[in-house]
């Protein structure tokens, strides 16, 4: 140590061990503090006071910024391993998430704390091609996760209130999908299954109700088999009815209330008149919740099917849905309406136009890559080549954390359709069209035609 600080001049010694000292504290004070609250009202103002000042102290391209940079390293990996060694689960969450929220607050780019909602696509193959969907668009072979990706995700597992599992394919055809939920955390987080039904028979649904799921969503999008038939290219309506029907009924026999069931309803111009009829369908079929969301038009030929272009119809009828699941006693979820201002329509988790999701979220692909959310296609390292918290701070997601909101963010970004990111009434929201790679075409959408 004498031997560093020799080889440094007085100053810059100084400057480098207030530095090293007060990041320790930063990481530090959380981790071993009892109370959660009580730390980030800590931490927070102690930062909020110090940060700024911290981050000027060094010189960035300085002997001493690169030895605090090394600091730094040493410092995450350390609080990597305490959070880790933590043997309540609940506590060593509740001190990552007061972590978590601080550093997002900062816009760090390598974090002490991970995230706390993972969505995990247990396979991109599919039992269905509906044209709407990027299923029907991407090229390249199917896979299915293998167990070392699944693995390599569970030590993280540990710290997530989400886990829902989706992609771009159909969960339940994973050959392994029972022994991945049984292994799954489910009295720390919400573990969450997006389906198109076509696979929950008797057998499934038994498995799914013994495992005591939380949640169960089922993508429907349609009140009649006609319409299913337009939107989904399948004859299965009535099939899947049926599934859920059955679910109902397994439920009922074992006096169980889970899963919790929700319809999905994919909103666009060809089914958007079947919204209230869908409502009541949902309540007689069980379910507690209807999940509404926008069409996002990723191919040209269903740019007149969005709503964006039918604005007042889709309004009214949203309105109508709304009554009727007020009288039908069911949870309805809107994507917000576009007669309201701006200002009030939905943000879910984009607070002030910031995206979150690099700091708090975590996609896992099929094949192993991370992704920064469910519509960005970048791919920010391979859980097949290193470990996850290798990952989390790799060069990719660094890069990733400093564009992200800013003029360089990459196009998914600026065509972002998470609702809350984008704003609804932006046509960037509900237009972007991607090629086989899943590249975003980057052209003018302000000057695409609608038919209202
Ligand atoms: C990609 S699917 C995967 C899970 C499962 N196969 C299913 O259909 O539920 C996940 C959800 O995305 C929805 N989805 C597919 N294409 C969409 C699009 N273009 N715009 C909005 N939602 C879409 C589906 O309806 C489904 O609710
Ligand atoms: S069932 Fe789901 S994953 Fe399959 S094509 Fe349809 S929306 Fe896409
Ligand atoms: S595409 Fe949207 S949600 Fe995803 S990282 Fe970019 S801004 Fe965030």
């Amino acid at each position: 140590m004498r031997a560093v600080i020799n080889r440094l001049n007085r100053a810059e010694a100084g400057r480098i061990l207030l530095y090293a000292g007060l990041r320790a504290a930063a990481i530090f004070i959380p981790l071993t503090a009892r109370a959660p609250a009580r730390m980030v009202r800590w931490r927070g103002l102690f930062l909020a006071a110090l940060d700024p000042w911290l981050r000027n102290l060094l010189d960035a391209n300085s002997r001493s910024a690169r030895m605090a940079d090394g600091c730094d390293k040493a410092f995450i990996r350390a609080s990597h391993k305490i959070l880790a060694a933590m043997p309540d689960v609940r506590q060593a969450k509740a001190v990552n998430t007061a972590l978590r929220n601080f550093e997002h607050s900062k816009c760090v780019e390598r974090m002490a704390s991970h995230p706390n909602r993972m969505y995990m696509e247990l396979t991109n193959a599919c039992n269905m091609k509906c044209p709407m969907c990027t299923q029907s668009t991407m090229s390249g072979r199917r896979t299915f996760m293998p167990m070392e990706i699944v693995e390599k995700a569970r030590p993280v597992m540990r710290y997530m209130d989400l886990i829902h599992f989706v992609g771009c394919g159909e969960t339940f055809l994973h050959p392994m999908f029972r022994e991945i939920l049984r292994a799954a955390p489910s009295r720390t987080a919400t573990l969450r299954i997006i389906t198109n039904g076509l696979l929950l028979d008797q057998d499934m649904s038994r498995f799914v109700v013994e495992q005591q799921l939380a949640e169960l969503w089922v993508s429907l999008d349609a009140a009649t088999a006609r319409t299913f038939a337009i939107i989904r290219e399948s004859d299965q309506f009535g099939n899947i009815l049926d599934n859920l029907r059955l679910l109902r009924r397994i439920k009922r026999e074992a006096g169980s209330e889970h899963p919790n069931v929700a319809l999905n309803f994919v909103a666009r111009r060809c089914n958007i008149d079947e919204l209230p009829e869908f409502i009541r369908m949902a309540t007689d079929l069980g379910a507690g919740a209807v999940n509404v969301g926008y069409l996002q038009v990723y191919r040209r030929e269903l740019v007149d099917e969005s709503l964006f272009y039918h604005q007042e119809l889709s309004d009214r009828m949203m309105r109508q849905a709304e009554v009727v699941a007020r009288e039908a006693g069911i949870s309805l979820y809107l994507p917000g309406f576009f007669s309201d201002r701006p200002e009030i329509a939905p943000a879910s988790s984009r607070a002030a136009g910031k995206c979150a999701e690099p700091y708090h979220f975590v996609y896992v692909r099929a094949e192993g890559t991370l992704g920064p959310c469910c519509v960005n296609d970048a791919r920010l390292g391979s859980l097949a080549e290193q470990s996850f918290d290798e990952l989390w701070n790799g060069t990719a997601y660094q890069r990733f954390r400093r564009v992200v909101n800013t003029a360089e963010e990459d196009l998914h970004c600026r065509h972002c359709m998470l609702e809350g990111y984008k704003d609804i009434h932006e046509v960037e929201h509900h237009l972007k069209f991607v090629d086989q790679q899943q590249r975003v075409e980057d052209i003018d959408y302000k000057s695409i035609a609608g038919t209202a």
